[in-house]
């Protein structure tokens, strides 16, 4: 079996580097809903509940009248947040029982992705930070 060693000449960096300047992180704002009643409708029954936005699914947290949103897959094995509690605090996930700050979404040297929620005219925007060339 041969081996194969590769060398990163070290004069390349500066250029790689003038091209990750030119990379940053964005906000993009999604249209969730187009009404704020369309969005507590959801939550009937539940605290929690899971939503298909265009960029995936979202988990929808109601906490003392305010509504959260983060990403639908718990970091512990990557399963979706999909009944899920919202105790003391604290998101539960249905398989393992791990807690993740509604404030943060950290828990067990984990956290969840958490996305911002904006009410425009009525109308409710779910944002997510994107890697973006140029802008
Ligand atoms: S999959 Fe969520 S705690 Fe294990």
């Amino acid at each position: 079996m041969r081996h194969w060693k590769v060398a990163i000449p070290l004069g390349n960096w500066p250029f790689i580097g003038r091209y990750m300047k030119l990379l940053s992180k964005k906000l993009r704002w999604h249209l969730a809903f187009e009404s704020e009643s369309d969005l507590w409708a959801l939550f009937e029954r539940s605290d929690t509940c899971v939503h298909k936005a265009i960029f995936g699914e979202v988990l929808l947290v109601r906490k003392d009248g305010e509504i959260m949103a983060f990403k639908n897959q718990c970091p512990h094995q990557k399963k979706s947040l999909e009944g899920a509690m919202v105790k003391d605090d604290h998101i539960v996930c249905p398989f393992h029982q791990f807690h993740f700050s509604c404030k943060t979404g950290r828990g067990h040297g984990l956290y969840i992705d958490k996305y911002p929620i904006d009410i425009v005219n009525d109308q409710v925007f779910i944002g997510k930070e994107v890697w973006t060339w140029f802008e």
